[in-house]
């Protein structure tokens, strides 16, 4: 199991967090300053001191939640977060549950359930909660990372600055909706809710905006950052699938898709020494070992070795007996930091994408200092602009 300690109490929680403020800033960053005022030392030499400070504190936001699992508590799906533009949304009819989804359902004992679900509108608006759309409005899907562990689908979570980023950079996107897919683990990181449980409730959430708000699936744009690309990539697959079927109708796929640092291969394939997760190391956030902790616990009864070949899981597996076809694809956006522990398999998916989909319809950006998720980071610049003018551009588009 992943976190070497558990922390059951609040109070210990916030102490917790209030002494690591104190160690960060007033002993660890100052031997870091130390140590990387000299560029040799510094684990990317022409990188700016400040830059590799940042980089390690992100790093050190991870290393706390391997030692402690959850610290800081977010909400989750069992109840609506306070004081935020949220509602229940009802379980997607059972008849969407089909094939290979149905049966690791019935597997691992997963039901779709009744589910929190917020809104974010833009900046000086005030639309009613599921409020049909305007002529011409788009909304935005947004599906958090956090290793399908941790983090949130409430306005409050640090990605829903993806959101409101594109909101900011497309006039006909009208809002951003989330979903409270259910996490992996408990707030006292114990396991539950495996695979395909966030599938089957990003499917509540999407059926939802097209059968009851009313919008046209080519009017919704889908993203994801980390896991939460894995979880529009799966969802768009299983959409796509299952168009024509003749005993159940299914919505059609998305307008667009935008994957942001897509956790694309869940197993451990594409953990070689010389490859982008060993390259990385001592700058990316990412933890191979952590990583595979966290995969393996969403895998739940089909074990890690399911990551292999399962399209839904890892459509960036380079397993031989994988089988994954992104034929009928939205125009997709994928954003990649060139120095993350995700590149080598994020470029094998934009690789399949652009053979089936065409250049035309697949945007690929990566720029090459960049880590993990990092269109957030604020001091990633000037990657972080110069992304979100790429994404603006193909907003528009
Ligand atoms: C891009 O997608 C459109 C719509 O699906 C398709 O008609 C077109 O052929 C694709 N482009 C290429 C180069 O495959």
């Amino acid at each position: 199991m992943a976190p070497l300690f558990t922390i059951r109490y609040q109070s210990l929680r916030s102490l917790l967090l209030v002494c690591d403020a104190f160690v960060l800033k007033f002993i660890q960053t100052p031997i870091w300053m130390i140590i990387y005022a000299l560029p040799f030392l510094r684990p990317k030499r022409d990188w700016s001191l400040r830059r590799i400070i940042m980089a390690k504190y992100v790093q050190h936001m991870v290393f706390m939640s391997r030692m402690f699992g959850k610290v800081a508590i977010s909400p989750d799906h069992r109840a609506l977060a306070p004081e935020q533009k949220g509602s229940w949304v009802d379980p997607v009819p059972k008849e969407l549950l089909v094939g290979r989804i149905k049966d690791m359902a019935a597997t691992a004992g997963i039901e779709p359930i009744r589910l929190p679900s917020y809104w974010i509108d833009r900046e000086g608006c005030d639309v009613a909660i599921g409020a049909p759309p305007r002529p011409g409005e788009k909304v935005v899907f947004h599906m958090h990372g956090g290793a399908y562990a941790f983090l949130s689908a409430s306005p409050e979570d640090p990605t829903t600055h993806i959101g409101r980023g594109q909101m900011e950079r497309c006039e006909s996107i009208g809002r951003v909706f989330s979903i409270e897919f259910r996490a992996t683990t408990t707030p006292n990181n114990e396991p539950v809710n495996p695979f395909p449980t966030q599938l089957i409730d990003a499917l509540t959430g999407y059926y939802y905006l097209v059968q009851t708000v009313g919008f046209f699936p080519a009017d919704i744009i889908v993203d994801g950052d980390s896991a939460g690309g894995n979880l529009a990539l799966a969802l768009t697959l299983y959409l796509l699938e299952n168009q024509n079927r003749e005993d159940v109708e299914f919505p059609a796929p998305p307008g667009k898709l935008l994957l942001l640092s897509p956790w694309c291969d869940l197993s451990p394939i594409h953990l070689t020494p010389g490859s982008s997760w060993t390259e990385f190391t001592h700058i990316d956030c990412l933890h191979a070992g952590y990583m595979q902790d966290y995969a393996e616990i969403f895998c739940g009864p089909f074990g890690l070795q399911e990551a292999e070949v399962n399209p839904y899981i890892s459509p960036a597996s380079t397993h031989p007996s994988l089988s994954v076809s992104f034929k009928g694809f939205p125009r997709t956006f994928i954003l990649c930091g060139g120095s993350e522990a995700f590149r080598d398999q994020i470029r094998v998916l934009r690789d399949r994408m652009v053979r089936e989909l065409g250049e035309e319809n697949v945007t690929y950006y990566e720029p090459s200092d960049a880590i993990h998720d990092f269109l957030g980071m604020t001091w990633l610049e000037p990657e972080r602009t110069n992304s979100w003018s790429e994404i603006g551009r193909w907003l528009d588009h």
